[in-house]
């Protein structure tokens, strides 16, 4: 019996972590059905020639409709974030509940939830975020939440309103490890921050610029080296997210050489943006800010060597929108009167693969197959969702980005899909563009258009990783 096929992508160039090779695909009922030379006889075609047929990018890293501070907001729903991510050419998301302190983790994750629910143009899964590890928290409602598959959580070593310490980090960190839960650290130092801060304060050292300053690398290599012992005396594998340089990267490989298992993320701003990007004046800098600041171009090219040396196993945005011209936003009026107050974070879901793929293949540092490992593979496998997402192979979700690997085109706010009212790469020029995204089998952006309809996203219950032990 011929299965009925409902789509046929031909002529393309499929590309996994694994391989390129020329092959017709067909999809039925959202999965991919077959893989052949040729696929005939499908519902609907679609022309791929010329073009890279690759999984749809998954970012395990994005912040949306997050809970952030008073008087502030963040610049995207579900609906928005889910939108830009999908004409970014990615096909699932990956953003965090946050616990709120004082607050039940169930709660929390029912609540956030709830905001999704019916919004989310492609699949959604979320991580969880533990700011009050209380006995309760740790003893029933985590494990729990793991069994639901909610299989990993990001902890902080600063933040006033999320930092653990030390003794809370290694409790986190044991209950990890008896659920196999894959545990993620925002590794920087609170007490050398508010040290450092506070000092510039009273120097009179308030502009965005100063914000970097009060975070240096040193911060962010001390908080990794820390978190990277607590993980190896409690035995528990740990991701670092949103490394931003030399120092940091180097800890980790460090690690990873002693064969502990570390693993390692990193974003776009840490290859293409540095510090002396806050120094916009009249704080245009705000729009840069975001923690781990930006560097310099040595940590660029240390990036570069840890994703070509495979320290780093995925590539995320850590998209976190704030409007720039808004009183809930980067210009709230505290603002003004110190870094302190400019919310931290940066728009970036829909410009990371493009910026990825130009900066890394288009320019020859890494290969098409890597590109589809550090932007969807890895992000599967880390996090639980293969084999049913990450690739492109028979059984798995018809998730499918088509790529003009020779398209020039002009980052601009104005092409952009994102709720926030600016792009840090206004202006940058990348080679390679995603032209259409297929999200479970149907069509849902083409071309800088969004065709598909909210709620069709699911929010996806995930495996224990195999990363986690
Ligand atoms: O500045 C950043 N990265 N904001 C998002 C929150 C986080 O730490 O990932
Ligand atoms: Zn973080
Ligand atoms: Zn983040």
């Amino acid at each position: 019996m011929t299965q009925k096929l409902d789509l046929a992508i031909r002529g393309g160039l499929v590309v996994t972590a694994s391989d390129m090779f020329r092959a017709d695909i067909g999809v039925s009922d959202g999965r991919i059905a077959v893989i052949a030379g040729s696929v005939e006889g499908a519902a609907r075609e679609i022309d791929a020639s010329g073009l890279w047929v690759m999984p749809g990018g998954i970012d395990s890293h994005v912040h949306i409709a997050q809970a952030s501070g008073p008087g502030i907001v963040m610049a995207d729903d579900f609906a928005s974030a889910t939108a830009s991510a999908a004409a970014g050419g990615n096909t699932c998301v990956m953003p965090f509940a946050l616990q709120e302190r004082g607050s039940s983790l169930r709660a929390c994750v029912e609540a956030y939830r709830a905001k999704a629910e019916g919004e989310c143009l492609i699949d959604t899964a979320f991580h969880l975020i533990i700011s009050d590890p209380s006995p309760a928290v740790l003893g029933q409602e985590l494990p729990a939440l793991v069994k639901d598959g909610y299989t990993s959580f990001k902890v902080f070593m600063t933040y006033d309103d999320l930092v653990l310490n030390d003794r809370q980090l290694l409790e986190v960190f044991e209950v990890a490890r008896e659920e196999r839960a894959l545990v993620m650290v925002h590794c920087e130092g609170y007490d050398t921050i508010k040290f450092l801060a506070e000092r510039l304060e009273r120097a009179g050292k308030t502009e965005p610029y100063y914000h970097a300053v009060s975070r240096p690398e040193i911060v962010e290599r001390e908080a990794a080296h820390r978190a990277i012992s607590h993980a190896q005396l409690v035995d528990v594998p740990m991701m670092i997210v949103h490394v931003s340089g030399r120092e940091t990267m180097e800890q980790i490989r460090w690690a990873q050489q002693r064969g502990l298992k570390i693993y390692a993320e990193t974003c776009p701003q840490y290859i293409t943006l540095t510090a002396d990007d806050l120094k916009g004046l009249n704080m245009e800098g705000a729009k840069y800010v975001c923690s781990p600041p930006p560097r310099d171009h040595d940590s660029q090219q240390a990036i570069w060597e840890g994703i070509t040396q495979g320290v780093f196993h995925t590539f995320s945005s850590d998209h976190c929108p704030f409007r720039y011209d808004s009183p809930d936003g980067k210009l709230n009026p505290k603002a003004r009167t110190s870094f302190r107050w400019v919310p931290n974070g940066i728009p970036g879901v829909e410009t990371r693969l493009p910026i990825l793929f130009s900066e890394g293949v288009s320019k020859g540092r890494i290969t098409p197959q890597k590109f589809v490992e550090l932007s969807a593979t890895n992000h599967a496998k880390m996090y639980g969702l293969y084999p049913r997402k990450g690739s492109i192979g028979v059984g798995f979700d018809a998730d499918i980005a088509l790529w003009d690997p020779n398209r020039r085109e002009t980052i601009r706010q104005e092409i952009l899909h994102h709720g926030a009212d600016y792009t840090p790469w206004e202006g940058f020029e990348v080679v390679g563009w995603p032209v259409m995204t297929i999200a479970r089998g149907r069509v849902v952006a083409e071309n800088g258009k969004i065709v598909g309809e909210k709620g069709r996203g699911e929010i996806l219950r995930r495996d224990i990783s195999s990363y986690a032990s």
